[in-house]
């Protein structure tokens, strides 16, 4: 075990006995937040030049403690640093070290600064550029799905509400509709920016301190956009936290959502989409098989986002203000939210990369389900002066005999349909024609072929 100068835990003036080795070991973060180091690292820095700033500290002493951090990140990046779980997180690893290289004056360091308001630094600094990093995997699904929307315009299939045949809509325009979602995902982390753009630096355990640090000067150099206001709230919030894994977790279910109707559609019932062969895996006993284990895993991955936000919340719902160790767990949390998140952008985007069309597969199961029967109604509206009601009864009369004759609407010849009704003409039927169906679905947001090529020049645009 490596120590600080005295070879003992910072506290052990204070408490006597040796903590517990299965809680030191269970209690230790440093597996966990040595993910952090770099902003740590920076957050020091930046600190200490703020206590020389404010002539708490010597030149002498900013410059060694500098000296010494900058040396320990390059041991850290050249993994040639000793992480050690008995100094229980990369605070206390990084500062014992800084005790080795530079001596006392290692001891000013933490002047003015508590763990509690270090953390949050570190933790809103990384996650700052992992937000970012969101944003561009982001903005990769959104072109890869308009790159399909573009080439599958004329694309046909059954539109499903109820997963029975609605009405026949453009492949396009669902690919479309996926893009609206990825669109919020990104707005929606972008929202959550604000508070993390909040400096917790200088509030320190939880009442602020005496010193005459400069918040200001912390928030500035830490690319920070103000300084948090209250201490107490400050070092108990894990507000930003619940934001993000919410965030992840409304993100994987979109993921999910889009996931479960592709694998719907490559089932071998449906036929609809064919995934490339690296996108899927074969049995170890039936050979035929290729399953869509990449769509099942993004799928199932959703449980891990909505199992760290409810986690999240579960800690933080009986605590007091303001900081207690339950809060550790909040990096695992994030980082596995994050982990997961990012692992499912850059399959699905492979996915959607790899997906092969079976455009006669979709357009035959667009003809059958008596799909284009609400625009038959319609066009009696429009045609013969009706009202909807009346028109819907005519077309269910009209199903119920095609149903019983077994034909399709387009089969149906005029002398059947004027048994039914003797005001129907051809004109009316014509819309019964799938193309002429989607294609007259012109009011905004409608599937129309027009408004899709807009919708996309615009969505395009968007994104430059
Ligand atoms: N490892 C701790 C955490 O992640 C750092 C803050 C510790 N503060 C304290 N008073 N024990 O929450």
């Amino acid at each position: 075990m490596r120590k600080n100068k005295n070879n003992y835990a910072v506290w052990s003036t204070r408490v006597k006995k040796k903590t517990s080795s299965t809680f030191k070991k269970a209690g230790s973060s440093i597996n966990i937040d040595k993910r952090l180091y770099k902003e740590d690292i920076k957050g020091s820095i930046v600190h200490t030049e703020m206590l020389y700033k404010q002539k708490i500290i010597s030149i002498k002493t900013k410059d060694k403690i500098l000296w010494g951090l900058n040396r320990i990140k390059n041991e850290i990046e050249k993994r040639k640093f000793k992480f050690d779980i008995s100094m229980e997180d990369i605070h206390m690893n990084i500062e014992s070290r800084l005790f080795e290289l530079i001596g006392d004056d290692a001891g000013f360091m933490h002047t003015a600064r508590s763990r509690n308001d270090q953390v949050l630094t570190d933790l809103k600094m990384w996650m700052k550029d992992s937000v970012n990093e969101i944003d561009k995997l982001l903005l990769r699904v959104i072109k890869s799905l308009l790159n399909n929307s573009q080439k599958n315009i004329k694309t046909i299939l059954p539109g499903f509400t109820h997963l029975k045949n609605a009405q026949p809509i453009s492949l396009s325009h669902y690919f479309l509709s996926c893009v609206e979602m990825f669109n919020r995902d990104k707005k929606r982390f972008k929202n959550s920016y604000d508070s993390l753009n909040e400096n917790p630096l200088g509030v320190c355990a939880i009442s602020g301190t005496s010193f005459k640090i400069d918040r200001w000067y912390t928030t500035k150099k830490l690319k920070f956009s103000k300084p948090t206001n209250n201490s107490i709230d400050t070092v108990s919030d894990r507000d930003f936290v619940l934001d993000f894994l919410y965030n992840v977790a409304v993100c994987t279910m979109h993921i999910s959502r889009i996931s479960e109707e592709l694998i719907i559609w490559n089932s071998d019932q449906f036929n609809f989409i064919k995934l490339k062969d690296n996108l899927v895996t074969g049995s170890s006993i039936m050979p035929q098989k290729k399953n869509p284990d990449t769509l099942e895993y993004l799928r199932g991955k959703t449980g891990v986002s909505y199992g760290s936000l409810i986690s999240m919340l579960t800690i933080v719902k009986g605590l007091p203000l303001s900081y207690f160790k339950d809060l550790q767990d909040d990096k695992e949390l994030v980082f596995n939210s994050f982990d997961t998140l990012k692992n499912s952008l850059l399959i699905f985007d492979e996915v959607l990369k790899g997906l092969i069309v079976n455009k006669a597969q979709m357009l035959n199961a667009a003809s059958k389900g008596y799909i284009t029967a609400t625009d038959l109604a319609d066009s009696m509206v429009k045609n013969l002066n009706i009202t909807f009601r009346e028109s819907y009864k005519i077309t269910s009369r009209i199903v119920n005999f095609a149903e019983r004759l077994n034909l399709s609407l387009e089969d149906i010849n005029l002398d059947q349909m004027k048994d039914i009704d003797k005001r129907l003409n051809n004109e009316i039927l014509e819309q019964t024609k799938l193309k002429n169906s989607v294609n007259s679905k012109k009011s905004y947001g409608g599937t129309s072929f027009e408004n899709i090529k807009k919708m996309i020049n615009k969505l395009k645009k968007e994104i430059k």
